[in-house]
């Protein structure tokens, strides 16, 4: 698997396995473990809220890696947001994990200004404070942030200490978040698409479907290429054995300018479009 290299040198595998809604149990240990054995994934992207971190540690464990040869990202709850909450959750996720460091943390949700009228810049910058130290101490490789538009990066890296390596947004064909993708580029920050199908909705539309058909691939290769062709970081989630190998065979073909073109003009085609300043967890 090719690889990013992060702002702090760290590199990370160009195709992560999401596990969101991944259960936790066999079943999902199964998954798991099919994608690393079989199809060699060797990034996985879980989170707290997710609840299935022991699935997850599990099924690196059970596969046989050793763990410095995967690369392993998980989440702070919103819950848990502040100086103090950041060290016990991250202990808890470890000892979910049965790791004893993590590859990649990211802070879930910016704290909003909806919901935190006074004090959300400083629930943020708290709450990366407290990352920072996790970094620093070794027990993190890299540290980043999830569902961060700039307005809620500028204040913090007006004054962090460490710029975030990641931002994990959600970017599909049919929410393409032009601006924010700019903007984190901009500022050196690697940018993760989840539902990089759009929650599989993507996968309907005629325009995704005649290019697939066309280059003989199938319209998730097609979204997933589209996302890598951007410089992003798709995170891609299946239970199904097919489509975990499908999902990273997408390194033997590629788009036309006219291909890249027609899915940059979509607009609507399905996935959550969530915009974090108006989800209300
Ligand atoms: P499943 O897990 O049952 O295989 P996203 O990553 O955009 O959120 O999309 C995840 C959804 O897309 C899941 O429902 C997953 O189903 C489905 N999916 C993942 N890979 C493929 C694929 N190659 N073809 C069709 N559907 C897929």
């Amino acid at each position: 698997m090719q690889k990013y290299r992060l702002n702090n040198g760290v590199e990370i595998p160009v195709i992560g396995f999401g596990t969101w809604e991944t259960p936790n149990d066999a079943s999902g240990v199964e998954a798991i473990k099919y994608a690393i054995t079989q199809a060699g994934y060797t990034h996985i992207d879980t989170a707290a809220a997710y609840r299935n971190e022991e699935s997850v540690g599990k099924a690196i464990r059970a596969s046989g890696i050793p763990r410095d040869k995967v690369f392993v990202t998980s989440k702070l709850w919103n819950t848990k947001r502040g100086y103090d909450n950041v060290f016990r959750a991250f202990e808890r996720t470890l000892q979910n994990l049965q790791m004893d460091y993590l590859d990649l943390y990211l802070i879930h949700w910016p704290a909003i200004q909806t919901q935190f009228p006074d004090s959300w810049k400083k629930i943020n910058y708290d709450t990366w404070r407290a990352m920072e130290q996790l970094y620093k101490a070794g027990k993190i490789r890299a540290i980043g942030v999830s569902n961060f538009m700039p307005h809620h990066l500028e204040p913090l890296l007006d004054r962090c200490d460490v710029v975030p390596a990641i931002n994990q947004i959600e970017v599909h064909p049919g929410y393409q978040q032009v601006e924010a993708v700019a903007y984190c580029k901009q500022k050196g920050i690697l940018v993760e698409a989840w539902s990089p199908l759009g929650r599989g909705d993507a996968l309907a539309n005629p325009t995704i479907k005649a290019i697939a058909e066309k280059l003989k691939k199938t319209p998730a290769q097609i979204c997933l290429r589209w996302v890598l062709d951007k410089g992003l970081l798709p995170l891609v989630k299946s239970v199904t054995p097919a489509r975990i190998l499908q999902n990273v065979d997408v390194f033997d073909f590629q788009l036309t300018a006219e291909d890249t073109a027609a899915i940059d003009a979509l607009t609507d085609c399905g996935g959550m479009c969530l915009h974090p300043d108006k989800v209300d967890f």
